[in-house]
C-alpha cells in the first residue's frame, strides 16, 4: 500500500517534471547566438503576455511543396486552442523553401550577426541582410504584437524588425510609411509573392494603392476637390497611421460596416485583433479575429465589385454594375479603342472619340449631359465660371477641355450663384461608373462631356 502509494507519487512528480520540462524548453520566445531554432516537430517560438499570441516555427502548404518533396517556410501565425487551420502573418523566405524530404531547416543568428535561415549545408534562405557584425550579444524575440525583432543586446535597439518587413499582412503596432508593402500570396495555399501589392499611393501620401504587378488595380481616393470618390473609411486608414490620424467620425467605426458580416460577436478592444490582409485574389480586406474561437468577421474588403477597380472599362468608358452584372459601354460619340481586345472582355483600352472636337471647320462642339456619374480624373477649378455659361465657354475656349461640370452654391446645377464652382476636365476622363453614389453628399452629379456635334446628330442625350 505505502510502496504503490510512493509510486504513484514518484509517476506523478515525473509527469510534472516532463511538462514543466516540456515548457521550459519549448514555451519560449527568444532565440540566441547559442540556441537556435531547429525545424522539429513542436520547437516554435510563442510570443509572450496575454491575450492574442503568436508562435512562429517552421510550416509547409500543400501548395508549397513545389517538387512534392514538401517546401519547408519559416513563418509566424496566431497561436493556441484555435489556430487550426492556420492564419500565417509573416514568411521569412516565402520565395525561397527549403526542398527536400529532409527536415534541415534551422533559423538562427549566424556568426555575421543576422538573422537566418539556412539548411543542413548552409545554404542561406532568408537573411536580415544587416552589415556584418561579430556581435555575440544580439538576440531574437517574437513580441506580444506578433513583431519579429532582432535586439542589439548591449543598447537594446531593434536592429531589424519583421513589422518593417511584412508579406502579405499588416497588424495592430505597424505603420504605413512609404517604404512599407504588403504583398499577396501567390494563393490561398501559396506563400510566394503574387500578383497584387498594397501600398501608399506615391503621388499622394494620404491615399493608398493596390497594384496588380505594374497596373494600378485599385485607389482609395480617385481624385480630389469636391467631388471625391473615397473608397476607404477612416478606421481603415487610422488603422494604417498606428491611430496617429485620428477618426473624424466616431460613427465611422467598423461597426458601422459590419452589415458585411453577422452573427460576429466584437472583441472588446475593436483593433487589438484586427489586420489588414492583401488577398491573393486582390482583395485588401480587413478583418477581427474572435479569440475565442479563431473566426475572422470581415469589416470591410475592397475592390468590392467589378466597377470599384481602377479605371476598369479604360477612358471614356463606362462601368455598369447594374443588376450585380457588371458591364463596360463607350460614352455617345466614342467607339472602342480597340473593338478585338474589347469583344473579348479586354477593357483596359478603354474608348475614343469618333471625330476628333475642336474642328474649326465644322459645327462648334456639343455637350452631353450625363448624372450620377462617378469620373476618377484630376481637374482644374475655373473661378471665372460663375455662371454655367461662362464655365461652357471656358471649356469650348480650350482645345483640351474634354468635360465641364457647373454647379451652384445651393448644389444644383445651372444656378447663378457666387459660390458658384466650374471644373474643368483637360486629360482623358477616366474611371466613369454609371449609378454612382457619392459618399459626402453629392445628390444629382452631372458633368457635362464634350462631343463632336456630327457625332451625336440631333439628340443631346441625358443618361
Ligand atoms: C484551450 O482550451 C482549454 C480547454 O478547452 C482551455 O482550458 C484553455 O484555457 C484554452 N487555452 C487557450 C490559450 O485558449
Ligand atoms: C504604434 O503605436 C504604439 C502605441 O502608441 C507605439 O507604442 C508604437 O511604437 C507605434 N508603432 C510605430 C511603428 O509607430
Ligand atoms: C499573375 O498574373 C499573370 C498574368 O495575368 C498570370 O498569368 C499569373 O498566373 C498570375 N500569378 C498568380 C500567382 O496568380
Ligand atoms: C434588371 O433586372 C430586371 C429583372 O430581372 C429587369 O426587368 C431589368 O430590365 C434589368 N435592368 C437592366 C438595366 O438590365
Amino acid at each position: 500500500m505505502k510502496a504503490s502509494m510512493g509510486f504513484g507519487m514518484i509517476f506523478l512528480t515525473f509527469l510534472l517534471l516532463g511538462s514543466h520540462f516540456r515548457w521550459v524548453c519549448f514555451a519560449r520566445d527568444t532565440i540566441t547566438v547559442q540556441d537556435l531554432l531547429a525545424d522539429k516537430e513542436g520547437e516554435t517560438l510563442i510570443s509572450a503576455g496575454t491575450g492574442t499570441k503568436f508562435e512562429l516555427g517552421f510550416f509547409s502548404t500543400p501548395e508549397g511543396r513545389i517538387d512534392g518533396g514538401g517546401g519547408r517556410y519559416v513563418g509566424i501565425w496566431y497561436s493556441g486552442n484555435h489556430s487550426s487551420p492556420r492564419t500565417v502573418v509573416w514568411v521569412a523566405n516565402r520565395d525561397k523553401p527549403i526542398l527536400g524530404s529532409a527536415s534541415t531547416g534551422v533559423l538562427a543568428i549566424a556568426e555575421d550577426g543576422n538573422l537566418k535561415v539556412l539548411d543542413g549545408d548552409g545554404k542561406v534562405y532568408f537573411s536580415t541582410d544587416l552589415e556584418s557584425s561579430s556581435s555575440v550579444y544580439r538576440t531574437v524575440k517574437l513580441m506580444g504584437s506578433g513583431n519579429l525583432v532582432l535586439i542589439d543586446g548591449q543598447s537594446g535597439d531593434y536592429l531589424w524588425q519583421s513589422f518593417k518587413n511584412p508579406t502579405d499582412t499588416f497588424l495592430p503596432g505597424m505603420f504605413m510609411d512609404e517604404n512599407l508593402k504588403l504583398i499577396s500570396w501567390a494563393s490561398r495555399e501559396d506563400p510566394r509573392s503574387g500578383n497584387y501589392t498594397f501600398q501608399i499611393d506615391p503621388e499622394d501620401n494620404n491615399q493608398f494603392l493596390i497594384m496588380k504587378r505594374t497596373v494600378w488595380y485599385w485607389k482609395s481616393d480617385q481624385s480630389g476637390g469636391s467631388i471625391r470618390s473615397i473608397e476607404m473609411p477612416e478606421f481603415v486608414a487610422a488603422f494604417l497611421s498606428n491611430f496617429s490620424t485620428s477618426m473624424n467620425d466616431q460613427n465611422k467605426s467598423p461597426m458601422q460596416y459590419s452589415n458585411l458580416f453577422y452573427n460576429f460577436s466584437i472583441p472588446q478592444d475593436l483593433f487589438a485583433n484586427a489586420r489588414l490582409l492583401m488577398r491573393s485574389s486582390g482583395e485588401i480586406e480587413f478583418s477581427i479575429r474572435d479569440n475565442r474561437n479563431g473566426l475572422w468577421g470581415l469589416f470591410w474588403s475592397e475592390p468590392r465589385e467589378p466597377c470599384s477597380v481602377y479605371n476598369p472599362c479604360g477612358n471614356f468608358g463606362i462601368c455598369s454594375n447594374r443588376n450585380r452584372s457588371f458591364t463596360c459601354e463607350c460614352l455617345p460619340g466614342f467607339q472602342p479603342d480597340s473593338p478585338d481586345n474589347w469583344n473579348y472582355g479586354d477593357f483596359s483600352s478603354g474608348c475614343a472619340r469618333k471625330s476628333p472636337v475642336c474642328n474649326m471647320n465644322m459645327k462648334p462642339d456639343a455637350f452631353l449631359n450625363l448624372k450620377l456619374m462617378k469620373v476618377g480624373s484630376k481637374f482644374s477649378t475655373y473661378s471665372g465660371g460663375d455662371v454655367e455659361e461662362k464655365c461652357k465657354e471656358e471649356c469650348l475656349s480650350n482645345c483640351q477641355c474634354q468635360a465641364y461640370f457647373y454647379v451652384g452654391l445651393n448644389g444644383r446645377s445651372g444656378t447663378r450663384n457666387a459660390g458658384a464652382s466650374c471644373l474643368i476636365w483637360t486629360t482623358e476622363l477616366s474611371n466613369l461608373q454609371k449609378d454612382y453614389q457619392y459618399t459626402d453628399g453629392i445628390k444629382n452629379f452631372s458633368i457635362s462631356i464634350r462631343v463632336a456635334a456630327s457625332d451625336i446628330g440631333i439628340f443631346l442625350l441625358n443618361m
